[in-house]
């Protein structure tokens, strides 16, 4: 059994951990940041077919992705009438397009005559013609043009030729899809996740970037990755005297779930007690040569003190608006949020949002999208979004130019991972991954809900 005095259970739950910063602080949080909600099911054993199996994959399309609201792409991405925006999952694809009513549809990205793909890439046209034979639809799908009309004269149903349309529904300036026309409403899918975002809206942000690989293993094991803060010690050891991640709160609700954690509050398993500078530098990477990123602490000042002023500087350059409403924590630290079955979209200011998507019928493949999402100025016109920077199998995430480097490094740690944990479960002989109880919680939500949907 563990030997690590650094082993033993926490002496106060994450929720005490997190109120005492706080506290320290002396900058109270809403109450939604401060509350608890400990996942109660179990899913401690999961069997490894579900994630290198293409019989489940298969399942999956069917019970799941054919029937599941998902987010797609942002509003912006679709501003103008004609953007017509191509959305995968699996093999599944759909087109998401702005009409010329400015309303926003979606249909199978299927022709109706003879099957071909109607549009092949992002774009904005006026009208949406089929390349093969030319058959063409009004953004609203209603067919305008049928070459050699009388050769289909056997068909009598005025409605034949009309685009099938799958369900839209938006939330915080993204663009949900559900396939299934018999699906409940997108608001009732998502209950009261708005609570979350009200003082963090994400309508109002832009994207600064977005990237997307294609990574090799299955969606579930990259999102899994981004479940829980366990694998800091391993995977991301430079980031242990700067944050607590086993004092992180794990909350589970309906359809999504939550870590909330404080950041310059050091990890169990440092190693050493670091002091206030010490914390403050491990925020830049030395090991990866970057400039002399060293930040002087003030004289008595804590590296959470220094963060949260830069934080308001920071937050008050980006947006035009004062800082004064909001909270400490709330501006430096981290709160990353999970809706099923696959969409990130972090809240507080951290920016980040991933979808994690099954890769056409292969099972060892995923696509992942990072976005950055920024606050639009007060009082400023909303930038152009930036494009959908595609990445190479040999490109790693700090290719992707728009992207803060930051945040590349870390994803290539992240990544790392992705192959082996893909090719180990192939050789596994138990045939189980085995769950912690509190800081994979998340992970055992997921699937609990995930077992709901796939049915036999
Ligand atoms: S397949 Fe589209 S026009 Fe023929
Ligand atoms: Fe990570």
């Amino acid at each position: 059994m563990p030997t690590n005095p650094a082993d033993h259970a926490p002496a106060i739950t994450a929720e005490e951990f997190y109120r005492r910063a706080v506290e320290r602080d002396q900058s109270p949080v809403p109450e939604f940041l401060s509350e608890s909600r400990p996942f109660e099911g179990d899913h401690y054993q999961v069997d490894i077919e579900r994630f290198i199996s293409p019989d489940y994959h298969k399942r999956e399309v069917e019970h799941l992705w054919k029937h599941v609201w998902q987010a797609t792409c942002r509003e912006e991405e679709v501003a103008n009438p004609g953007d017509v925006y191509v959305y995968d999952v699996a093999t599944l694809q759909f087109l998401i397009v702005r009409t010329e009513s400015g309303a926003i549809k979606a249909y199978p990205n299927s022709c109706l005559h003879r099957g071909r793909q109607l549009v092949d890439c992002n774009k904005r046209v006026t009208q949406l013609r089929c390349p093969f034979h030319a058959f063409t639809w009004s953004l609203d799908g209603r067919i305008a043009s049928i070459p050699s009309a009388w050769d289909f004269s056997y068909i009598d149903d005025p409605d034949h030729w009309t685009l099938p349309e799958v369900k839209v529904g938006t939330w915080g300036g993204f663009v949900f899809i559900n396939p299934d026309k018999d699906a409940g409403p997108l608001e009732e899918f998502l209950g009261d996740l708005d609570r979350h975002f009200e003082r963090y809206p994400l309508d109002d942000r832009y994207i600064a970037a977005h990237a997307r690989k294609i990574v090799p293993c299955n969606w579930k094991i990259a999102q899994e990755a981004f479940l829980e803060t366990f694998h800091i010690l391993g995977t991301h050891p430079q980031l242990l005297p700067q944050a607590s991640h086993t004092d992180m709160k794990y909350d589970c609700y309906e359809n999504y779930s939550r870590t909330v954690g404080t950041y310059y509050t050091p990890h169990v398993y440092t190693g050493f007690d670091p002091t206030e500078q010490e914390i403050l530098d491990s925020v830049a990477d030395r090991r990866q040569d970057d400039p002399d990123r060293t930040m002087p602490l003030a004289e008595g000042e804590t590296a959470r003190q220094h963060m949260a002023r830069l934080a308001r500087e920071g937050y008050e350059r980006a947006t035009g608006e004062s800082s004064e409403g909001l909270s400490t924590s709330e501006l430096i630290d981290i709160s990353f949020m999970s809706v099923f079955p696959n969409f990130h979209p972090w809240t507080l200011f951290t920016r980040i949002c991933y979808l994690f998507r099954p890769y056409k019928d292969d099972p060892d493949r995923s696509w992942m999208d990072i976005y950055q999402i920024m606050p639009v100025k007060k009082g400023e016109p909303r930038p152009a979004p930036a494009p959908v920077r595609l990445l190479s199998d040999h490109e790693d995430w700090t290719a992707a130019e728009d992207l803060s480097p930051y945040l590349g490094r870390i994803a290539n740690q992240d990544a790392f991972n992705f192959g082996p944990i893909q090719q180990g479960m192939k050789a596994s002989q138990i045939g189980v991954l085995n769950y912690s109880r509190y800081q994979e919680s998340r992970i055992r939500h997921f699937h609990t809900l995930l077992d709901t949907w796939i049915k036999d």
